[in-house]
């Protein structure tokens, strides 16, 4: 069978971009489609819709995951591509979504152009990646792996104490039935993700293969002090827990910053309580983003971390105590499917680098039970995590054009 046309037209993906970036926009700039909000619902259906016009069978799952399947001549283990549809607050038209619909046009494409594939293909728009709303990220790849806790569904909760459960049910779906969104007829993932740093932007590459994706741990650490007047106070009397988390915060900065790259942490929400101009805080609350590719790394990060904050407790008469929020290890990807990424790139005539992503993603959550691999597409500036995210169409373009080089490779041609 002669290799299919791969080409694609840059204009085709950017209109699925732009429409798709009008749900869930913010006056003051961006977008925010957080897991089971209105915005995340129509969002859904617009894919749904986009899929089911593309020629492939839908069907959604009991967290809201939604799969474009291309049916092939027997069926068998199933080649997965896709990304996240949920975003972070304030967040790009591009991060995840660009996945899902880059995944979206390469089944469109290879139906029309290749016809039924030997084996089955899929695009999954899974429902929540990023933790914006719970902090339950990766709640819809983890839920394809069977992982999700039964008691999550009452532990996690939203700004409101909305559980993660109620949510669910607020938009249709049964919590009861999560247990029924495990796959076991999945065999490869790739996913299509912006860089979201600039290197492929400053060095004018056109595609990243993605080797090693970061290890990270979210905290919520809690600094408790005493509340007191802030004028009748000496300062030699406070236990001022503002003070403290403000030494803390510094410290975990410079923990990272003498570290050195690759490690990374980032401080990135803080409560005060009580909250008045004339009184000396008693709680504050903030979050540690900490990431390590490396598993050494990693432990010396965390460790360093904890340890910055039991000083300044112990030297300001506070009390510190820490919430894991989130612990995810690094992730090697599999090298057979780089090597098959890089094939694809060679054989497109596309520049590549083999790079380590600072970003996590469902890809390392899937590769605990699939073979995995990721493709990068330039981000203008390495914007990320704001309205300024920006891929060119021309350049995702670039980027599904090797996607679905290589999943024709996986799904068509014979040797897999
Ligand atoms: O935080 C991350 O790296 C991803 O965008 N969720
Ligand atoms: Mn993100
Ligand atoms: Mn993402």
């Amino acid at each position: 069978m002669p290799v299919p046309d791969f080409r694609v037209d840059p204009r085709l993906i950017e209109q699925y971009v732009e429409e798709l970036g009008t749900i869930g926009a913010l006056p003051e700039g961006g977008l925010f489609r957080p897991v089971y909000s209105p915005a995340w619902l129509e969002a859904r259906e617009r894919l749904a819709a986009w899929m089911r016009a593309a020629g492939l069978h839908v069907r959604g799952d009991a967290v809201g995951n939604l799969f474009g399947r291309l049916e092939a001549e027997a069926d068998g283990p199933v080649v997965l591509t896709g990304s996240h549809f949920d975003t972070v607050k304030q967040g790009g038209k591009f991060d995840g979504a660009l996945g899902v619909l880059a995944g979206l046009v390469a089944l469109r494409l290879l139906r029309e152009r290749a016809g039924r594939p030997r084996r089955p293909l899929e695009v999954v728009a899974l429902c929540e990646e990023e933790g914006s709303r719970f902090h339950a990220t990766f709640w819809g790849s983890r839920a394809i792996l069977g992982l999700i806790r039964p008691e999550e569904v009452h532990e996690l909760r939203d700004a409101d104490g909305l559980t993660i459960g109620a949510a669910m049910q607020s938009v249709g779906l049964d919590p009861g039935g999560i247990p029924t969104a495990r796959r076991d007829d999945l065999a490869e993932f790739i996913e299509l993700h912006v860089e979201q740093g600039r290197i492929l932007y400053d060095e004018g590459v056109d595609v990243g293969v993605v080797e090693t994706i970061t290890g990270l741990r979210w905290y919520g650490v809690e600094v408790l002090g005493r509340v007191d007047h802030a004028g009748a106070t000496p300062m030699d009397l406070r236990r001022d827990a503002m003070v403290g988390a403000a030494e803390m915060i510094a410290g975990i900065t410079s923990v990272a910053e003498a570290m050195g790259r690759p490690a990374v942490a980032t401080c990135g929400t803080l409560l005060v309580e009580p909250g008045a101009v004339n009184i000396v805080p008693g709680r504050v609350r903030f979050t540690v983003d900490a990431r390590h590719p490396d598993p050494t790394g990693k432990t010396e990060l965390v460790a360093q971390i904890e340890a910055v904050c039991r000083e300044v407790a112990g030297r300001r008469g506070l009390e510190v105590r820490f919430e894991t929020l989130q612990d995810v290890p690094p992730v090697r990807l599999d090298p057979g499917l780089v090597a098959l990424l890089e094939d694809a790139a060679r054989e497109r005539g596309a520049s590549w680098k083999r790079m380590v992503s600072g970003a996590g993603h469902d890809a390392q959550m899937l590769a605990r039970q699939l073979r995995v691999a990721m493709l990068f597409v330039p981000s203008r500036e390495g914007r990320s995590h704001s309205p300024a995210e920006y891929t060119a169409p021309a350049q995702a373009a670039r980027g599904i054009e090797v996607l679905m080089a290589a999943l024709y490779r996986l799904a068509y041609a014979q040797h897999g």
